[in-house]
């Protein structure tokens, strides 16, 4: 049911298709009770569960929450049917920034700002953990008064601190605008390669045509791998330069984002003041009084009381999205403790719940039930994910045995015992 003049859980009139992918479409629609216009997207629980991206889906929820600048789009709430996801919107009216360029390369200024903004933007998704790994010009929208707004973090990621040498594994982004270290797959850092993939995005806004291009995917991945590429004549020598660095092939001696907004090219036309404060970064930020300029630390998280707000609203439970018989397999806590202590904590709860512990890799630990139960052995696994050093996601799913017994444990022994490390449980 998305035809257009639909209406939506009694409150939003659905109107024209935005956009389409694989699991998903966005429509434009209209509060019924404000008239706000926002983009709905709308995914499929059933595809979503055939090729197992349930878990990815959540964590993008959980994501998008922690996620609130005035330059990525923000998720005003989650709704669920039986057989869809709703996410809703903030709805950028000038559409893609793609087709700006599309029809065209954009004067130095104007491409000027938009990096800018760029960068201000990818700044604050890394000081939170948040990479989004697939920034490209159709992932840049536009508002009504020309300022960009990043979207879709279908392919972001938290931190993972499943692997031991802290890289990301995962093959994702579009190839004309993926590092050479993403294609490669030898894992990656998602910091420096969201740099490549904004000094790919800053050469088209400047050229109106890609850097690396080739009608033989395998010489585009050549060309990437080199970084050969070359400037057109109209491109300043302070922006080659500041390209050159952005688009080294080596991500250790890759360009940071500080450095970034030392160049000349890129302070040109800011004041001292508005590099320095983080002047045009999250207005949530400013209120509290955090700067989200050069260099700014991981959050201390008190602050994020946004994120408090929403935790606490019924549009953002998670609960109800893929339920099994109305019994849930996983819980989800966030934590302000460092992971050493969220392990030494779940480490004495095994130890008085007479559980197995099994440490599988960073991360992810098993604890196993020593007697048969009505289905098997129990076996409950627990996954910290890092949003900061000091802030962390915790997973809690059943992976063996009877859900009714594990949901007893859950209650009765381990979500009491956590209590004093669990900042807020997820759709509570
Ligand atoms: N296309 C995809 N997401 C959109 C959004 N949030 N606003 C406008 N167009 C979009």
């Amino acid at each position: 049911m998305e035809d257009k003049g639909h209406i939506l859980m009694n409150r939003y009139e659905l109107g024209r298709l935005l956009g389409q992918g694989t699991f998903a479409k966005v429509f434009y629609a209209r509060s019924v009770i404000t008239g706000q216009g926002v983009a709905i997207k709308i995914i499929d629980k059933e595809k979503v569960m055939k090729v197992g991206l349930v878990q990815q889906i959540k964590r993008e929820i959980i994501i998008m929450r922690l996620v609130r600048h005035p330059n990525v789009v923000t998720l005003y709430e989650v709704m669920a049917s039986k057989t869809k996801i709703y996410f809703v919107m903030e709805y950028a009216k000038g559409g893609e920034l793609f087709d700006k360029v599309a029809k065209g390369r954009l004067k130095e200024d104007v491409a000027r700002k938009y990096f800018q903004q760029l960068i201000n933007a990818v700044d604050y998704c890394h000081s939170r953990g948040v990479y989004h790994r697939d920034l490209k010009p159709e992932n840049l929208l536009l508002d009504e008064n020309d300022n960009l707004k990043v979207s879709d973090f279908g392919l972001s990621a938290l931190v993972e601190t499943r692997r031991l040498d802290g890289l990301l594994h995962t093959t994702c982004g579009t190839p004309a605008y993926v590092a050479p270290e993403v294609i490669d797959r030898k894992g990656y850092d998602g910091v420096k390669a969201d740099i490549w993939s904004c000094g790919v995005v800053l050469y088209v806004l400047l050229a109106g045509f890609l850097p690396f291009h080739d009608s033989n995917l395998m010489q585009m991945y050549r060309k990437i791998a080199r970084a050969e590429f070359k400037f057109p004549s109209w491109f300043p020598s302070d922006v080659r330069r500041l390209l050159v660095k952005m688009l080294d092939p080596n991500p250790t001696t890759r360009i940071s984002i500080s450095s970034i907004r030392g160049s000349s090219w890129f302070r040109k036309g800011l004041r001292a003041k508005q590099i320095n404060e983080g002047e045009d970064a999250a207005p949530e930020s400013s209120e509290n009084g955090q700067a989200s300029g050069v260099n700014q630390q991981p959050p201390e998280l008190p602050y994020l009381n946004a994120f408090d707000i929403i935790s606490y609203t019924s549009g953002f439970d998670l609960s109800g999205l893929f339920e099994e018989n109305g019994l849930r397999r996983e819980v989800r806590f966030t934590s302000k403790k460092s992971a050493a202590t969220i392990f030494s904590k779940i480490e004495e709860i095994a130890k008085r719940l007479k559980l197995k512990l099994k440490k599988q890799d960073k991360g992810l630990m098993k604890l196993e039930g020593l007697q048969e139960g009505r289905k098997g052995t129990i076996s409950i696994g627990a996954e910290v994910f890092e949003v900061t050093p000091s802030f962390h996601l915790v997973e809690i799913v059943k992976s063996n045995g009877d859900t009714i017994e594990y949901q007893k444990i859950l209650k009765e022994d381990i979500r009491p015992a956590l209590q004093d490390i669990v900042w807020v449980w997820q759709g509570d």
